[in-house]
């Protein structure tokens, strides 16, 4: 499966990676990076930290710095670390972006691998909301769009209502869902029940130094962020999930609507579901054993 994957690392981020990295059945031809956990230049810096890492040698094209319509912006030091990648205080420059903004490159990547390359959204909807309005054809080029993001039937995370990829460009993310493109939402119906513990990212450590052990690293202020803020005795994988929905889409079930991104009030942010609009398919149930099983595995067969 050709895949692209639209990012803004970030723990959860950076573990999804890792893992299209180490699957088989993905070929990850490119990261594009946008604003969201961090600023879109620590994005990119971050993702190509990352790649460098695993040993990839797929581009990073750079996409959008900020949400439509002068949204207000702030990045989610708090949740993922001041430069992204949990205590890290600095994080190497290796390597160039790709010459062409991450809009374009997506464009141009659809265009090229006609009904194959699949885009695995995993921040922020800003750079396919881009990507829309650059091509009309942009939606019928593309195979699929899986995002992480949203919630249908539970409550938000970054407030009440919302979930903070659809918060952080509610108006991107409704020109998403208004689109014609063949959109599956992993959110956090789904991506909540995927939690791993300190113990499995210590398991991983022991089995992969070098990046089981980064991982480990990097995860502890994550992990200690969903202990003070939810008493969870673990972090939920939501990237990862989105990863797993593209390589094993049986794991999960779904429910098919049309949906819209409330943009104002109490609730702007909101996934609502609205029939009028082009049908997506929401993951409402996952085979969270399975799905951590095979995370924990694939990782643990990394250097
Ligand atoms: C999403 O928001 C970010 O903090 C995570 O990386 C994930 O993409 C979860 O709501
Ligand atoms: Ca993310």
């Amino acid at each position: 499966m050709k895949m692209i994957i639209d990012t803004d690392p970030g723990v959860d981020d950076a573990i999804a990676i890792a893992l299209a990295h180490a699957l088989p059945e993905i070929n990850l031809i490119g990261l594009t990076t946008v604003f969201g956990n961090t600023r879109v230049d620590q994005s990119s810096r971050n993702a190509r930290f990352l790649l460098d890492m695993l040993g990839s040698d797929a581009p990073v094209a750079e996409g959008a710095a900020k949400p439509w319509n002068d949204y207000p912006f702030e990045p989610s030091a708090w949740v993922h670390g001041p430069e992204g990648l949990g205590d890290l205080a600095e994080v190497p420059q290796i390597g160039k972006n790709h010459p062409l903004p991450a809009a374009e490159f997506l464009v141009e990547m659809a265009r090229q691998h006609k009904g194959e390359l699949v885009i695995c959204a995993i921040a922020p909807l800003t750079n396919i909301a881009d990507a829309l309005a650059l091509d009309p054809e942009f939606a019928d080029n593309l195979g699929k769009l899986v995002i992480m993001g949203g919630n249908l039937h539970c409550p938000g995370n970054i407030t009440e209502y919302a979930e903070a990829n659809i918060y952080h460009d509610p108006n991107a993310a409704d020109a998403v869902f208004a689109s014609n493109l063949k959109t599956v939402m992993v959110g956090l119906d789904v991506t909540l029940q995927t939690l791993l513990v300190p113990e499995d990212f210590a398991a991983l450590a022991a089995s992969a130094p070098t990046t089981g052990g980064f991982i480990n690293r990097i995860s502890e202020f994550y992990l200690k962020f969903y202990k003070e803020v939810a008493n969870l005795d673990g972090c939920p994988m939501h990237d990862a999930a989105a990863i797993l929905a593209c390589s094993d889409p049986d794991w999960f079930g779904h429910e098919t609507t049309g949906l819209k991104v409330s943009s104002d009030g109490d609730n702007i942010g909101a996934t609502l579901a609205d029939t009028s609009r082009p049908n997506v398919q929401v993951a409402t149930k996952i085979d969270a054993k399975a799905a951590l099983s095979k995370l924990k595995s694939a990782l643990s067969h990394l250097h």
